[in-house]
This record gives structure tokens, sequence and C-alpha cells, in this order.
């Protein structure tokens, strides 16, 4: 198959679909690899590391749709990108359609075969393709917490370790599943003070054991939260409904309990974010502030962690690109239930319930 590697058209878009040592392993698996010239510069991917992959570089996006079979992406495709799908093209990349009907029009207007990344499945009922991305936000999550605690960032001046005879400060997951665990590792290794909060009595006990005594649990109660937001330092917010909005944790009304200087980051936001007062934040203009209390809400996290955050995709989608390149779209899926459950449009149709439904469109 010939699979082509558009260069991300997105604003402040690093990431790539293919990392030259994944192209390596598509042509060693016998297909063709076709990317756009400086497709991985903005993570020092040089043209010359996939050339030495075995893959061709050519000069724009018109070329790699026009010569491909199967395009791989990290972003949605913008409308430009949409213009050159044809019926023969397999799509696989994040589309994130339930919000997006412009996007989802267009697709089908195309009569490609669209895969979404955040549909794909697993055994253990996770979505593998989304893990990554929950894992690099949830680490950064602490990263990101930690430079807003700064005096200088407008933060409380608290140190998140705290100091021998200085007490560290307290942090508080609300949401125990990848985000959350990830960013608890980080907390306990800056050696702050954490607490995950959960609906889940089952994944409690997973953390209680896992962590053992480096963390506290506790059950996500109003009273609960409403205790923990008002003497935490950080907040994050990691929860999840899947297919839903994010349920509103934090309201309005706590935040003059909280004190000043404290900083919330919301990870939910892609979801709608899990504080009232959250709204979208991009990279050039990541926080503001709410009765002295720092939101830091950005949409797009592991953006900013273009390089790591390519690899980690990589890794979990390269086995099913490999799959859909050596049996093609169809017979792939056939054998797979968890990647069809990643069609979301084909033959000018919705494939996906979910999607349909959000849309307000057919399911076929
Ligand atoms: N901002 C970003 O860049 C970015 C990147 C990746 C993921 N995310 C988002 O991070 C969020 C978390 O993702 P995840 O992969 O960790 O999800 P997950 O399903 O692994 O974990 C979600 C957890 O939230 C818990 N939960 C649900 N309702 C709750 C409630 N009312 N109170 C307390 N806990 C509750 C669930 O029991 C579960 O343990 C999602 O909204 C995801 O879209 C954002």
């Amino acid at each position: 198959m010939r699979i082509g590697v558009p260069k991300e058209i997105k604003n402040h878009e690093y990431r790539v679909g293919l990392t030259p040592p994944s192209a390596a392993e598509l042509v060693a698996a016998g297909h063709e690899v076709i990317v756009e010239t400086q497709a991985g510069m903005g993570i020092d991917f040089e043209d010359q590391d996939y050339v030495e992959a075995g893959a061709r570089i050519v000069p724009d996006a018109r070329a790699v749709f026009a010569e491909s079979d199967m395009i791989v992406k990290v972003k949605e495709p913008q409308a430009g990108e949409i213009a050159l799908l044809e019926p023969r093209h397999t799509l696989f990349t994040y589309l994130h359609l339930a919000a997006d009907k412009p996007q989802a029009e267009g697709l089908m207007k195309s009569g490609a075969t669209c895969i979404a990344y955040e549909t794909v499945t697993s055994d253990s009922r996770t979505l593998p393709l989304l893990k990554p991305m929950s894992e690099v936000a949830g680490r950064m999550s602490v990263q990101v917490g930690a430079h807003y605690l700064e005096k200088e960032q407008g933060g409380r001046g608290v140190l998140l370790g705290g100091v021998p005879g200085v007490a560290p400060a307290r942090v508080a997951i609300l949401g125990g599943g990848v985000a959350g665990v990830n960013a608890a590792q980080m907390a306990v290794g800056m050696r702050a003070d954490v607490t995950i909060y959960d609906i889940n009595n089952d994944r409690l006990a997973e953390l209680d054991m896992f962590f053992s005594s480096q963390i506290k649990t506790a059950y996500a109660s109003k009273a609960a939260i409403a205790a923990a937001v008002r003497n935490a330092h950080l907040v994050i917010g990691a929860v999840l409904i899947p297919g839903a909005a994010a349920p509103k944790l934090v309201t309005r009304d706590m935040l003059p309990t909280m004190k000043r200087g404290s900083v919330l980051v919301d990870i939910a936001i892609d979801q709608g974010g899990c504080f009232e007062t959250s709204h979208a934040t991009t990279h050039d203009d990541p926080v503001y502030e709410v009765d002295g209390v720092i939101h830091y809400c950005v949409a797009n996290m592991p953006g900013a962690v273009a390089r790591t955050s390519t690899f980690a995709l990589n890794n979990a989608t390269l086995p099913f690109a490999l799959r859909l390149a050596n049996l093609g779209a169809e017979k792939a899926m056939a054998a797979d239930r968890h990647l069809a459950e990643g069609l979301n449009v084909s033959g000018g149709k919705i494939r996906h319930r979910a999607v349909a439904e959000a849309l307000d469109l057919p399911f076929n």
C-alpha cells in the first residue's frame, strides 16, 4: 500500500502522523511511504531521516494525497485537506466528529474511509489511541501546575514538594483514570501531598493498592470535593464520562473559598471542562484568573511536548497502521472489531452510532 504523511497544518501543531522509525517499519513490511517535505520539521525530524527510513519526500500535500492510498495524520483534516480526499482513500487520524458537523459533512462528501483514533477500542475497554495523550496530559498537568504556583507566574509562591521543615503543597486530583494516575505519579515524584478523588470504588481500591501510602484516596462526593478545593494548592481535573460532557465538579461558588494564587488545571477541558469557571485556552495564552485562582485550560496539552507526544502516539497507532496497510481497510476491520469501532465515515455515510447521534445524522 502507498501510505501518505502530510505536514500538519492546524495552528501550533508540530506532531506528525508517522515518525521515521514507524515509516521504516511500514517500508520493511513492503509498503511505500510518501512524506510531505518538512512534515516533521517542527520536532526535528529531517527529510533525510525519512529518506534513510526508506520513505519518499514529495513537495506538498497535494502530491501526498494524489500518490497515496492511506493518509496517516494527527489532527482532524482541515478544509483544504478534505478537498484532497477521494473515495479510494483511507484516512487514519483523530477526527473528533461529534462536535464538528462541517467536518463530518465534508468527509461524507469525499467518499473516503475515515477511521478515527479516538473511537478505536480494546479488550480492556479502554481507548488505546487516546490513552497516550491522556498519559502526556496527566504528566504535564503537574509540571504546569508547579510552574503557575510560582509567585512570578501569579501563583501563591508555593513549592510543590516543600523542603525539610516546610510542608509540601496539597494536590487534589479529580478522576483517577489514565490522566489522573499519571498526574499522581508526577506529583508523588515531586513529593507533594496527593489525594485522588473518584466515584468508582473499584478504581479507588486499585489506586490504593498501586500507590500504597504514597497518596490518599477519597470518594468524590460534593462535600469531599468542596473540602478538597478549599484546602488544595493545586487542583487537577481529570474526569471522563465517555461520550458525555464533563460534569462540573468545582462550581463558581467554591472559588472564593480557595487560597489566593492556587491553581486549577482542567485537563477535561476538551470535554467541556470539569470546573464551572473553565473555558478553553491555547498554548499562546494558557491561563486566566478568576477570584485570584489561576485557571490553566489548554485543550491540546500534548501539543506542547510534540516530540514526546508523536512517539507516544506512534507506539499506539503503528500496529493498527500496519494491519490497515497489510490487509487493506476493509479486511483489516473485518478481522479486528476494535479497529472496526474506529470507522466513523465511509462511502458517504456515518458508520459510528454515537457520532451519528451526536450530529443528528442517519447511522448506517
Ligand atoms: N486537555 C488535553 O490536552 C487532554 C489530553 C488528553 C486527555 N484529555 C482529557 O482528560 C480527561 C481524562 O481522560 P482519561 O483518559 O484519564 O479518562 P479515564 O476514563 O481513564 O478516567 C476518567 C476517570 O474519571 C472518573 N470519574 C467520572 N466521573 C467522575 C466524577 N463525577 N467524579 C470523580 N471522578 C469521576 C472515572 O471513574 C475515571 O476513573 C478526558 O476528558 C480526556 O478527554 C485532555
